[in-house]
């Protein structure tokens, strides 16, 4: 039997052990899932340092780095989990968005696990992803809740109604507010990658930089972001002050720059749970490790009856643990793919 035929025959179970293959920016990342909310192992390799000189991801640089480390993070995986290939009953990686050689990667290694196997190969969104790592934060969570996507490529504010359906209420009309932190950290001279450093440099400064407010006088949704005008204002402060002669405090620069770009996201989500009448709120991507966003908005629910889950830091940045997470719930929609499964470098965000 080939495997399409196989493969339609699969007798899907909700007692499902899923791996999670995520290769799509410089995490090479390999994880084991059970029924969708247990992690049974997760094993991170980066290529971060390899980048840095060049002050942000290197494609080809990645892709290559992807190659080496992806046998060893199953490997590793399947040990730590005490598991054989054998017993994982899906094979789910991250097919789009992000750097085409780096997911083909991660997509050609799935594949041949799933073929070598006879068991389903189950292609993730990493957007839908990283929302999914909420479902491992807090065990006992169900939709409806919204959800305050914050990483490198996206900002949004989405009501997830059930575990397939999304409506996105607002998102970014321009820079996605990680990107933003990423180069603010370039004119502030630090390192990559950048949302880190500026926080780590913010908690030295006060909040006492005027920023513009974002989006004056827009005519769309009242819950769009935009961050190019942000990082354009803190582009013009600098460059004004040096020209003067002025000294800059960096440390003052950041932590302005930090409450303008981060503030708006939890006003912004607020309102959904308002508008939504939803008493749950999630956060994710990258940025959704930011101590300053976390604490705000932890204090921003206090006394209001909105339970707030916050995935711990290390499943907020990329991780094949989401799209284990992620996977399982394609898997039990039998969303299987071919062999014929190609990247993508964009998916739409629903
Ligand atoms: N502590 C932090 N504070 C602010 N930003 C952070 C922090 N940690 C990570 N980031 C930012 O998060 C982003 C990386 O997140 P993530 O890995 O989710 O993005 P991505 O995978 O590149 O993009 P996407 O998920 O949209 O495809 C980077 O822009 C990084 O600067
Ligand atoms: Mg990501």
């Amino acid at each position: 039997m080939n495997y399409k035929d196989k493969i339609s025959n699969f007798n899907i179970s909700n007692d499902a052990v899923i791996m999670g293959i995520e290769t799509s920016c410089d995490e090479t990342a390999v994880a084991i899932i059970k029924n969708g909310r247990e992690i049974l192992a997760d094993e991170i390799i980066s290529s971060a340092t390899e980048h840095v000189r060049f002050g942000g991801v290197v494609p080809e640089i990645a892709s290559r780095a992807h190659t080496t480390a992806i046998l060893t993070a199953t490997q590793n995986a399947l040990k730590n989990a005490n598991l054989t290939l054998n017993d994982v009953d899906a094979f789910a990686v991250t097919e789009g968005a992000g750097l085409l050689g780096a997911l083909l990667v991660g997509v050609s290694f799935a594949k041949a696990l799933a073929f070598a196997t006879g068991k389903p190969l189950v292609p993730v969104s990493h957007i839908r992803g990283h929302i999914a790592a909420s479902y491992l934060a807090d065990k006992d969570l169900k939709p409806p809740f919204v959800s305050i996507l914050a990483s490198g490529g996206h900002t949004a504010v989405i009501a997830v109604k059930d575990y397939y359906d999304f409506e996105i209420y607002g998102s970014t009309i321009d820079d996605a507010v990680g990107e933003a932190f990423d180069k603010v950290a370039r004119i502030l001279g630090l390192n990559y990658p950048g949302g880190p450093n500026v926080e780590r440099l913010a908690k030295e400064g006060k909040n006492c930089i005027a920023l513009p407010k974002m989006l004056k006088n827009y005519k769309g949704s009242e819950f769009d972001f935009s961050y190019s005008g942000l990082k354009t204002a803190v582009i013009n402060y600098v460059h004004n002050s040096l020209d003067r002669g002025q000294q800059i405090n960096k440390a003052d620069v950041a932590a302005s720059f930090q409450s303008a770009a981060l503030d708006v996201l939890v006003e912004k989500a607020l309102k959904v749970i308002k508008i939504t009448g939803y008493d749950t709120l999630t956060i994710s991507g990258g940025v959704a490790a930011n101590g300053y966003l976390r604490e705000k908005l932890t204090k921003a629910v206090q006394n209001k009856n909105i339970k707030l889950v916050l995935p711990e830091k290390r499943y907020c940045t990329d991780n094949g643990a989401m799209i284990g997470a992620e996977g399982y719930l394609q898997y039990l929609k039998g969303n299987f793919a071919d062999l014929s499964l190609n990247a993508k470098a964009v998916v739409a965000l629903k």
